[in-house]
C-alpha cells in the first residue's frame, strides 16, 4: 500500500506543479505582462489548466484513491495520510461530475460576461450585463444538477468555497447578526462624525511602500519566500509554500488604503507560508476555506492593524515619515480616523461595522436567483431596496449598486458569504488567542507579533486543508462559527 500511496503523491505532486505554474502565469499577467500578450497568455493558461484537469479526473487517480481509502482510514482520521486521501477524493469526486463541455461553455460565457460587465459598469447600464448574468445563473443551476440533491440547491455552490458549510447555517448566522448590526450602525449615524480628512491627502508612494514593507516584516512575512509587486487589484498567490507573493496598489488621495491592503494581503500570505512542509505539493497545501483565509487577512488588517496598541508603536514612526501630513494629528485622532464608520455604497470601501451588511444583501440575492424567487431583470430594484433597508441609503445608479462587483461576471455564485464569515472567525480566534496570550496588547505596543504568529501557525496555518472550516474553528475555539 505504501507503494500505491507513493504513486498517488507523485501524481498529485505533478498536478500541484501544473496548477502552480498556471498561477505563476496569472501572476505575471496581472503584474508585468505587456498588454499585447493577453491572447497568447490566455491560451497558455488554458492549455496548462486542461492538462491539470485531465490528470485530476483520470481513472488512474480514481482507482488509486479507491484502493487506498480503507488503508488510509486505518492510519487515524486526523493523520496526514488519511486527510490527504479524504481531501483528494473529495476534490476528485467533484471534478469528475462536471462534464468537459460544461467547463468549456462556462469559460466562454464568463469571458464574454466579463467584457459586458466592464462595459455595463462604465456606462452604468445593467441592461448590457443582464443577458450574460441570466446565462450565468442558468449555468450555475446546471452545475448544481450534476450533484446529488442537497438540503438546499445553493449548498452545492457554497461547498466549493466553504467545504461542508450549509446554506441554512449561513442564513442562521446572518439572521442573528443582522438586526444587531443594523441597530449599531443607526446608533453610530446619530452621533457626531469622526474627522478623517487627513486620510484623503496625497501621500508619497515610495514612502507608503517602505512603511508597508516594514509592517509586513514585523508581522513575520518571510521575504526569502515571497515578494511584493504592484497590480490593479491587490491579491496574494502562491507557487509553492516557499514562494508566496503579495501585491498592492496606490490610490490617489487615499492615504492609508495601500497600507491596510498590504496588511490584509500579508495576513493571507502568512497563512500560506505557515503551512506544514509535509503538505508540500499535495492537495492539503492551501487554506482550509475562503472564510478561514479571510479570517487571517482580517485579523491582521483590522484587529491588529486598526488597534490602538499597534499604533502606539507604529504611529510615531509614520508621523516621522509624513511630517507634513501628520504632525498636527494626535494618535487618538489617527486611531479614530482609521476606524471611522460610514454608511457607504461600495463594498470594497466599506468599514468593519457596515461590511457584513453588504455581504448579507448579496447572499440573499444569490439564493433568490438560484431558488428562482427573483428574476435577473428585477435585480437592480431588489438590490436598491435592500440597501435602503439595511444601510439607509440608495445607490444613485447601477454602477454604485448591482454592477459594482466582479464575482458574478466571473460566474462565481456562492462566494460572497465567506467574506463575512471570515470577519466572524477572526474575532473568535482573537478572543481565544487573547485568553491564551494575555500579554498580546503589551507585545503589540512593542511591535512584537511573534507569539501571535506562532499561535496562528500552530492552531490554524500548519493544518492546511486537513480540516473542514467549521471543524477547524471548533477545534481551536471550542465552538463553530458563532455570530
Ligand atoms: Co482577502
Amino acid at each position: 500500500m505504501r507503494e500505491k500511496y507513493n504513486q498517488l503523491t507523485t501524481l498529485l505532486g505533478q498536478i500541484a506543479d501544473l496548477r502552480h505554474t498556471a498561477a505563476l502565469l496569472e501572476w505575471d499577467q496581472q503584474t508585468y505582462m505587456p498588454e499585447g500578450a493577453a491572447v497568447a497568455r490566455g491560451r497558455q493558461i488554458a492549455t496548462i489548466s486542461t492538462i491539470a484537469h485531465n490528470m485530476s479526473t483520470s481513472p488512474e487517480l480514481g482507482s488509486l484513491l479507491d484502493e487506498l481509502q480503507s488503508w488510509a482510514e486505518g492510519q487515524g482520521v486526523d493523520s496526514t495520510v488519511c486527510s490527504l486521501v479524504r481531501v483528494a477524493r473529495r476534490d476528485y469526486m467533484k471534478e469528475v461530475r462536471v462534464p468537459a463541455d460544461y467547463v468549456e461553455e462556462f469559460s466562454i460565457v464568463t469571458t464574454a460576461a466579463h467584457h459586458a460587465w466592464t462595459d455595463a459598469r462604465a456606462k452604468s447600464a445593467f441592461a448590457i450585463f443582464r443577458p450574460h448574468l441570466e446565462k450565468i445563473v442558468e449555468l450555475n443551476k446546471r452545475y448544481i444538477s450534476f450533484f446529488p440533491p442537497a438540503d438546499h440547491p445553493y449548498d452545492t455552490l457554497l461547498d466549493n468555497f466553504e467545504p461542508g458549510m450549509k446554506t441554512a447555517e449561513v442564513k442562521a448566522i446572518f439572521e442573528k447578526l443582522r438586526p444587531a448590526q443594523v441597530k449599531l450602525i443607526q446608533a453610530i449615524s446619530g452621533r457626531q462624525q469622526v474627522n478623517d480628512k487627513f486620510m484623503n491627502l496625497q501621500y508619497d508612494e515610495q514612502k507608503q511602500w517602505d512603511f508597508g514593507v516594514m509592517v509586513a516584516t514585523a508581522f513575520g512575512y518571510d521575504w526569502r519566500r515571497g515578494r511584493q509587486d504592484r497590480s490593479a487589484h491587490p491579491f496574494t498567490t502562491s507557487f509553492s509554500m516557499d514562494d508566496v507573493r503579495i501585491t498592492t496598489r496606490f490610490e490617489k488621495n487615499s492615504g492609508a488604503s495601500a497600507l491596510f491592503s498590504t496588511m490584509h494581503e500579508t495576513g493571507h500570505a502568512l497563512y500560506e507560508q505557515g503551512i506544514s512542509p509535509e503538505l508540500n505539493r499535495t492537495p492539503l497545501e492551501g487554506g482550509a476555506s475562503l472564510a478561514l483565509h479571510e479570517s487571517q487577512s482580517r485579523l491582521w488588517e483590522n484587529i491588529v492593524g486598526r488597534s490602538l496598541p499597534f499604533w502606539e508603536y507604529f504611529y510615531p514612526q509614520l508621523q516621522k515619515i509624513f511630517p507634513a501630513h501628520l504632525a498636527g494629528i494626535r494618535l487618538d485622532d489617527w486611531y479614530m480616523g482609521i476606524n471611522r464608520v460610514e454608511r457607504s455604497l461600495i463594498r470594497v470601501e466599506a468599514d468593519e461595522a457596515t461590511y457584513n451588511l453588504h455581504i448579507m444583501l448579496r447572499l440573499e440575492l444569490e439564493i433568490a436567483m438560484i431558488e428562482g424567487s427573483i428574476n435577473v431583470k428585477d435585480l437592480p430594484e431588489a438590490w436598491n431596496a435592500r440597501m435602503q433597508q439595511y444601510l439607509g441609503i440608495t445607490p444613485p445608479d447601477d454602477a454604485h449598486g448591482v454592477l459594482q462587483d466582479i464575482h458574478w461576471a466571473g460566474g462565481m455564485l456562492g462566494y460572497f458569504s465567506t467574506y463575512a464569515l471570515g470577519n466572524l472567525i477572526s474575532a473568535q480566534l482573537w478572543e481565544k488567542h487573547a485568553a491564551d496570550n494575555p500579554g498580546i496588547e503589551e507585545q503589540m505596543r512593542k511591535g512584537d507579533f511573534t507569539r501571535l504568529l506562532d499561535w496562528l501557525r500552530g492552531n490554524i496555518h500548519c493544518h492546511g486543508r486537513k480540516f473542514e472550516p467549521q471543524k477547524l474553528v471548533e477545534r481551536v475555539t471550542g465552538r463553530g462559527i458563532d455570530p
